[in-house]
Parts: C-alpha cells; sequence; structure tokens
C-alpha cells in the first residue's frame, strides 16, 4: 500500500504556515507566475463518498481526473468549515479518515485539492454514528446485486430515495454483487459510483459485503483474492477491521462488524476462500472463529444483524438445495448464529425477495420445512391490524431469526420450479426493490421498498 503522510493542520497552524513553496512544486508554471487559476485543475470523477463511520470518526474517499494534493474541510456549521485535513503527496485516490469527531452529530464537508474545491454545499453532509449501545431512532438502508446497470437499479434507487427523502440514513449495506459482471473498477464506476453519487454515497456511510461477481476481478473464480485483496472491492472501499465502530476487530476487511447505537452488524464473506484454504461454511475457519468471539462480545446488544451474500434458504434464482455454498452455509453455519439470537439475517445472490417468519432450527431441505417445528411464531409479523400479525417478539439471546433475501436491487430473475422457498412466508420473483431497515429502541421493522414506490413486505419484531 502507498505510504502516505498525513498532515493534519488545525485552523492556528493554517494561519501560519506558508505552503506557497509547495505549491508551486506542483502547479507550475501558473503558480509560478502568481497565478490561483492552474492549468491542470483537476476533476472529481468518483465521489465524495462515506465509509467505515463510527461515533468518533470517519473515512472520506474520493478520485480525482489527474493528480493532486488532498483536502477535506469540515465543520458543524455550514458557513465556517473550521477543520482541515490535508495530504501533501500527489494523489488520484483520495482517502482521509477525520477523527475526533463528536458522536451522532451532522458535519458538513468539502473536498478538494489544495487550491480547489470540488465538492461542497448544502447538501455535502455526513452524520457520525450514535454512540454504540445507544438507543435511539435509526435507519439503514439495503442494496442487494445492485451493480447491473438496469433500468430497474435507478427506479429502486429513485423510490427508496423518495421514501427516505424525510428522514437521514445512519448508514447504508451492500449485500454483494455489488457491480457486474465481474467487479472490475470500470464496472464499479458506472455501475456504482455513478448510480449513487447523488445523495446515498456523500450523505450516508456504506459498508459492504462481498458476492461472487466482486471476486471477478481477477479472473473468474478468483475466490484466492480474499487473501490478495487484488480486486476493485478491496480497492475501493474502506472497511472498520478495528474494532473502531464497535464489535471484536477482524483484521481483514472481508469480514467485520460495527454498531449501529443498539444495533450490532455483522458483515461477512461467503465466497472468498480464506488462507488459501476456508470457506464461511467451514467452522474452523478464522473468519468463523471471529464470528464466534464476534458474538460473545455483543451478545448484550439490543440487535444483531448479519448479512453476507450467499443465502441459506432460496428457491429464486439459485436453489439452496442444490448450491453447494447454500447448502453447506444452512447446514454448517447458520445454526452458530440462530445460537447466539441473531435476529436477523439478510442476503443476496437470488434476484428475488424472500422472506421467512421468526424461525430456528432447520437445517436440511426446502422439503423439510416444517412450520410446527422450525416456526417460533405463526405471526406474519406485518402489524398492520390484519389476524395473526402481531409483531415478533424475543427476549435478548433467545432464539428466533428472520431470514431475508433482498437481491433484486438491479436484476430480477426467474425463479426454480419449486419457488416459493418452504421456510418463506412471503416470496416476490417479479419485483425489484431495496430495503429499510428501522428500528426504535426495542422495536425493528423491515420494509421491501420495491421499483414503484410500493412497500410490498414489511415485519415488526419487539424486545422484551
Ligand atoms: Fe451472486
Amino acid at each position: 500500500m502507498m505510504r502516505i503522510r498525513l498532515i493534519a493542520i488545525s485552523s492556528l497552524l493554517w494561519a501560519g504556515m506558508n505552503i506557497s513553496a509547495v505549491q508551486a512544486q506542483n502547479y507550475s508554471p501558473a503558480v509560478k507566475n502568481g497565478s490561483e487559476k492552474f492549468s491542470n485543475k483537476a476533476k472529481l470523477i468518483r465521489g465524495p463518498y462515506l465509509q467505515a463511520a463510527s461515533d468518533t470518526s470517519i473515512v472520506i474517499r474520493w478520485r480525482t481526473d489527474v493528480a493532486v494534493r488532498t483536502k477535506v474541510a469540515y465543520g458543524e456549521d455550514f458557513s465556517g468549515l473550521q477543520k482541515k485535513v490535508e495530504k501533501l503527496e500527489l494523489a488520484t485516490e483520495h482517502e482521509v479518515k477525520l477523527v475526533g469527531l463528536k458522536p451522532d452529530t451532522k458535519y458538513y464537508y468539502s473536498v478538494g485539492s489544495l487550491n480547489d474545491t470540488l465538492e461542497s454545499g448544502q447538501s455535502i453532509y455526513f452524520k457520525t454514528l450514535p454512540k454504540p449501545g445507544a438507543k435511539g431512532t435509526y435507519n439503514i438502508g439495503i442494496f442487494g446485486d445492485c451493480g447491473a446497470l438496469t433500468v430497474n437499479q435507478a427506479k429502486v434507487r429513485d423510490q427508496f430515495n423518495e421514501y427516505t427523502k424525510d428522514i437521514d440514513l445512519n448508514a447504508w449495506i451492500l449485500l454483494g454483487d455489488n457491480a457486474y459482471n465481474d467487479g472490475t473498477d470500470i464496472e464499479f464506476q458506472a455501475k456504482f459510483f455513478n448510480i449513487y453519487k447523488d445523495r446515498l454515497l456523500k450523505n450516508y456511510p456504506v459498508y459492504p459485503s462481498p458476492g461472487n461477481h466482486d471476486y471477478h476481478d481477477v479472473d473468474f473464480g478468483a475466490e484466492y483474492a480474499q487473501n490478495t485483496h487484488n480486486t476493485a472491492y478491496y480497492k475501493n472501499f474502506t472497511m472498520p477491521i478495528n474494532g473502531e465502530a464497535g464489535g471484536v476487530p477482524s483484521g481483514n476487511p472481508a469480514y467485520y462488524s460495527f454498531d449501529v447505537g443498539n444495533i450490532h452488524f455483522i458483515s461477512l464473506d461467503s465466497y472468498g476462500k480464506e488462507q488459501e484454504n476456508y470457506y464461511l461454511y467451514d467452522v474452523e475457519s478464522p473468519q468463523v472463529k471471529w464470528v464466534q468471539r464476534d458474538l460473545e462480545a455483543n451478545k448484550n446488544k439490543g440487535w444483531v444483524v448479519a448479512f453476507w451474500h450467499y443465502p441459506p434458504y432460496s428457491k429464486g434464482t439459485h436453489d439452496s438445495d442444490t448450491d453447494g455454498i447454500m447448502s453447506r452455509l444452512r447446514e454448517n453455519f447458520i445454526q452458530l448464529l440462530e445460537k447466539a439470537g441473531v435476529d436477523l439475517i439478510i442476503c443476496g445472490h437470488s434476484h428475488v425477495y424472500e422472506r421467512s417468519k421468526l424461525m430456528a432450527g432447520h437445517y436440511g431441505h426446502s422439503s423439510t420445512f416444517n412450520p410446527k417445528l422450525h416456526q417460533l411464531s405463526s405471526s406474519s409479523g406485518l402489524s398492520d391490524g390484519t389476524p395473526n400479525s402481531g409483531a415478533y417478539v424475543k427476549k435478548k439471546n433467545e432464539k428466533g431469526t428472520v431470514y431475508v433475501v433482498s437481491g433484486s436491487s438491479s436484476y430480477v430473475g426467474k425463479p426454480y420450479p419449486d419457488f416459493p422457498h418452504k421456510a418463506m412466508y412471503y416470496s416476490n420473483a417479479t419485483d425489484a426493490g431495496a430495503a429499510l431497515l428501522q428500528v426504535q429502541g426495542d422495536k425493528l421493522q423491515f420494509k421491501w421498498i420495491c421499483a414503484d414506490g410500493i412497500v410490498r413486505d414489511q415485519f415488526t419484531m419487539e424486545k422484551k
């Protein structure tokens, strides 16, 4: 990794520092002539986008067409962005970590070079996460298999933005296959960064998980890239792997955890091969050992939500009865999460929407699903006044998980002939959509917002 020297300059130091010599070194001949209007003004071609937010820090990234120096100005008052961070090295990939921030606080920011501001304004802001464990009202966006550059991708984005226009998200998460078909940098630019740049990327930190298509950058089936991280996915995203946003440090950007207040999120890699030997379904894998440590350390959190790409239950565009990864995750892995009382598991990969009732203990084929044995509640969870639609009620650490497949933020695909999966209460293979998770203290609501703006499924859980 390129070694960089970070210089954080306070307002006081900034005022007293003579940087003209440094500027002249790089913007000749224009700057040598005393002009600030140097000819090679950079253009912003990616971002800014927000990464690895915690209650006291955030990473801001962007890309310029030519190499320039790096500057972020920020502050709580839009009219005066008093604080600055600069890097003096020339770069096209710009990454700045702001630290020492106040929790749950809105900051305006600008990005640019030393001479130019490339992005600023009242709509350019971020909010730090609340303190880990703090109860509040939180909103988290969920996009699965999003980067396909389809008409549906734009519609889903627009309807999601419309539905959430009066609220600020605390974060949004990605369920993998974030840029089709091979997860190259060009595809990430065209199918992810260009599509979500206007609101989601500029204002809300995004926490990704990798899908199989994010690994195609190296060559098809290059799961070994989990070791090398030599793919656009790992180069484009900054993950909180040191426990800075809560959770046990993973030390590996393939998987990590973070807290949004009283919600503990766990992002996993269900495709990459760790140490060229282990998959997520290998219970002896470093990833699973880390998951166990992380669950143990966070068992008293209000809510625990895990997300990854390959679903353990699906009859959408992939069949969990026959797919090797999906079967093994169901047979070997998910019982660890259920035992720890994980409340919600959200996956993608199948380009459909599927949602179970509150359940546990089903590790076999779809045909062996028995509601009497495996459902912990017969309620629809809709909480909409219809018969038997009460919220799912759980005690802390008690078993009971709702499984969601939400892999249709861009593609919708033809399901298997025996769709829907028997574990699912609601299944939809005709509409595209993205999801919204809303938590108010001990109440959790999940909504699936479709490309036409209709919320076609929702459920509510409560903790007692
Ligand atoms: Fe996939």
